[in-house]
């Protein structure tokens, strides 16, 4: 049997004494989109950033293609294939949109060739004309999809997304899921979504887990979500 892309087993993660991850266990397997539902400070993105080795001292087993990757740090983990979009985006307020995008190349794994901003620009159509506009001078929703755009210019295999649709009006989310879907199609990127709305992680999605309070409470395709809606949605409302 071929290894799951992404393997956490028995995770558990701290910041300081703080306790946050519990025993975390779950799959991905290559090409799929899976959501990462749960209320603020559930832990979703201390999760993201366990995979990613970004904050969070973490204990437990993380495989990448059946590789141990929990002693690379987060530069190698990029180089493995992974690459995190943060929940604060970080786009450089004083280049342009194209340099943005270009830092996404550092990540580019050994002997790949990154995405050229012509491929990025075929990806998100929108970017095209916004490539010499400084970056403080993007709306919101231009700075999410550069922001999902440059962590895509190092072609990863997985790529883990936190809250893109946060703070973003509810016309452009839908835009951005419909962006989210298609590149999933067009790039063959597998995702991790960690996310509150749940439309919009259905969308971009066919998996999902919930996490609540650091510990996963529900997995399973969005069919047997709906089945234990009544369960789940203790664990979503705030
Ligand atoms: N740097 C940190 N130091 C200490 N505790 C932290 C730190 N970052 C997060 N926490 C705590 O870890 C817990 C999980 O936070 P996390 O940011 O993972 O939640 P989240 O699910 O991403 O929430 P949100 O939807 O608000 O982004 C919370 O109790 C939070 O207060
Ligand atoms: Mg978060």
């Amino acid at each position: 049997m071929t290894s799951p892309l992404l393997e956490i087993r028995d995770c558990d993660a701290f910041y300081g004494d703080s306790h946050i991850l519990h025993s975390i266990s779950l799959e991905i397997t290559a090409g799929s989109g899976v959501a990462l539902l749960g209320r603020n400070g559930a832990g979703k993105s201390t999760l993201l950033k366990s995979i990613m080795a970004a904050g969070p001292t973490v204990r437990g087993d993380i495989r990448l293609n059946g590789d141990a990757i929990m002693r690379l740090p987060a530069h190698r983990r990029a180089a493995a294939g992974l690459s995190l979009v943060p929940e604060d985006r970080r786009i450089f307020p004083h280049i342009s949109v194209a340099e943005n995008l270009l830092m996404g190349r550092r990540a580019t794994r050994n002997g790949d060739t990154p995405l050229t901003l012509s491929q990025v620009t075929e990806l998100f159509p929108m970017l095209a004309d916004l490539l010499d506009r400084r970056g403080d001078q993007l709306s919101g929703g231009q700075q999410q999809i550069l922001a999902v755009a440059r962590g895509l210019v190092s072609k990863p295999q997985l790529l883990l997304l936190d809250e893109p649709a946060e703070g973003l009006a509810p016309i452009i989310v839908q835009d951005l899921a419909e962006q989210i879907a298609g590149i999933r199609e067009r790039a063959g990127t597998s995702l991790l979504l960690a996310e509150q709305n749940v439309s919009f992680a259905r969308h971009c999605t066919e998996q999902v887990f919930v996490i609540d309070t650091g510990r996963i409470v529900f997995s399973g395709g969005w069919e047997a979500f709906d089945a234990d809606a009544e369960r789940i949605e203790r664990f979503l409302a705030v």
